[in-house]
């Protein structure tokens, strides 16, 4: 018998999608042309970040010997993880923000975990977007509440499930997120938040994780573009993409940060970022406010939309997400094939992860992209409009 011995339906499992060109690899660690990270600003690319950090480490050297030498978390918040540190860097957050109070959470897989499992219970209902994240819908498979799903940016579907069914629970919650990670479109946040402001127990929770950095004063965030951060009940912010580092924070009332350590299992039962990672996050809030990067991103996706005018089956999207659609895994390969050969990185976006019919190539505009990786990217998909 071999040293590791495996029960077979994982082999079967992997036998499976190999036979339909399905298996996924960890891809190349850096791409010549990134036009699928989704460090949008450059934060962490362009190395911004690490200088920062660095700035930060010897300016703080100079007044505590020992500042970060201590790094790990060690534990939990709930045991000795918490430090004022991070408390300071949550109430930063919170004010940029617009909140009453923030709190960190290691990833935003973690944030959606936690706060959807915890805080929804058997007597309430969950309504989500159908195209929301993994982390939302597993969040929302750990909670006790019902759930339906609503068609995609549907507000009619919405507000019928709302109508149907709302008389039969105690609370409502509307789960979307600002920005779509499939195809880069934007949930129709004004109509959600009129919908969720005008009955008492409906609350709109929205996930900003492709939004921060790239819409909104400095980079706030598609609410605070669009004036309705105080209409949420809780709003979700990464540090994974466009901050260029890791973590995340739910910003909300003060209450629902209480509750949150009191009831948040993947808030407590795990351990707390390291300090460094705490610096990170701090430094990337000051990078939203002292550079121009978002100007820049901003700038690359008009080109982009200028150069490929002319491209068919493009869903424009004013985010860093693009996607053009395709309509099957064979023209994709294609397509993939000539974009390696010109060291060009996107994300093929596959049936049976679609629907058959429309599989689609998504790509992320950087602040970092050159015109001539844009023009690049233009080119090879002008070849199969
Ligand atoms: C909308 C959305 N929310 C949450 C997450 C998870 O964030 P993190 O990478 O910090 O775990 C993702 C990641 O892809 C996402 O797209």
């Amino acid at each position: 018998m071999s040293l590791y011995h495996h029960p077979t339906n994982l082999l079967k499992a992997l036998a499976e999608w190999e036979q339909n060109g399905l298996l996924r690899k960890l891809p190349e660690a850096v791409p010549e042309i990134d036009f699928y990270s989704n460090d949008y600003l450059g934060f962490s690319r362009l190395g911004l970040l690490y200088r920062k950090l660095q700035e930060g480490i010897i300016h703080d050297q100079s007044n505590k010997p020992d500042a970060l030498v201590n790094d790990g978390a060690n534990s939990s918040r709930m045991v000795s993880g918490n430090s004022h540190v991070i408390e300071e860097a949550e109430k930063q957050i919170a004010m940029f923000h617009h909140a009453q109070a923030a709190l960190i959470f290691n990833s935003g897989y973690d944030a959606n975990l936690g706060l959807l499992s915890a805080v929804p219970q058997k007597t309430d209902l969950i309504i989500c977007d159908e195209f929301a994240n993994a982390s939302i819908q597993d969040g929302i498979r750990l909670s006790q509440a019902t759930h339906y799903r609503f068609k995609h940016n549907d507000l009619e579907d919405l507000e019928t499930l709302i109508h149907r069914h709302q008389k039969n629970f105690d609370n409502v919650f509307v789960v979307v997120e600002s920005v779509y990670a499939l195809d880069g479109d934007t949930a129709p946040l004004l109509e959600l938040a009129d919908i969720c402001q005008d009955t008492k127990n409906i609350f709109l929770i929205v996930d900003e994780a492709h939004a921060i950095g790239v819409f909104g004063k400095q980079g706030r965030g598609l609410c605070n573009a669009l004036s309705i951060e105080k209409n949420c009940f809780a709003r979700v912010y990464t540090f994974g993409k466009a901050m260029g580092s890791h973590g995340a924070a739910i910003v909300g009332s003060e209450m629902l940060r209480n509750y949150l350590i009191n009831f948040s299992r993947s808030f407590i039962y795990t351990s707390a970022l390291p300090q460094s990672s705490i610096e990170a996050i701090k430094h990337a809030y000051q990078l939203l406010i002292e550079t121009n990067q978002k100007d820049l991103l901003h700038q690359n996706i008009a080109y982009f939309y200028t150069k490929g005018a002319a491209l068919k089956n493009c869903i424009k999207s004013q985010s860093a997400i693009h996607t053009m659609m395709i309509g099957s895994n064979e023209q994709l390969d294609k397509i993939g094939q000539e974009l390696v050969k010109h060291k060009v990185h996107a994300r093929m976006i596959k049936s049976p992860h679609v629907k058959s019919g429309t599989e689609r190539i998504r790509f992320c505009i950087h602040a970092y992209n050159t015109k001539a990786e844009i023009d690049l990217l233009v080119n090879v998909l002008s070849n199969f409009r």
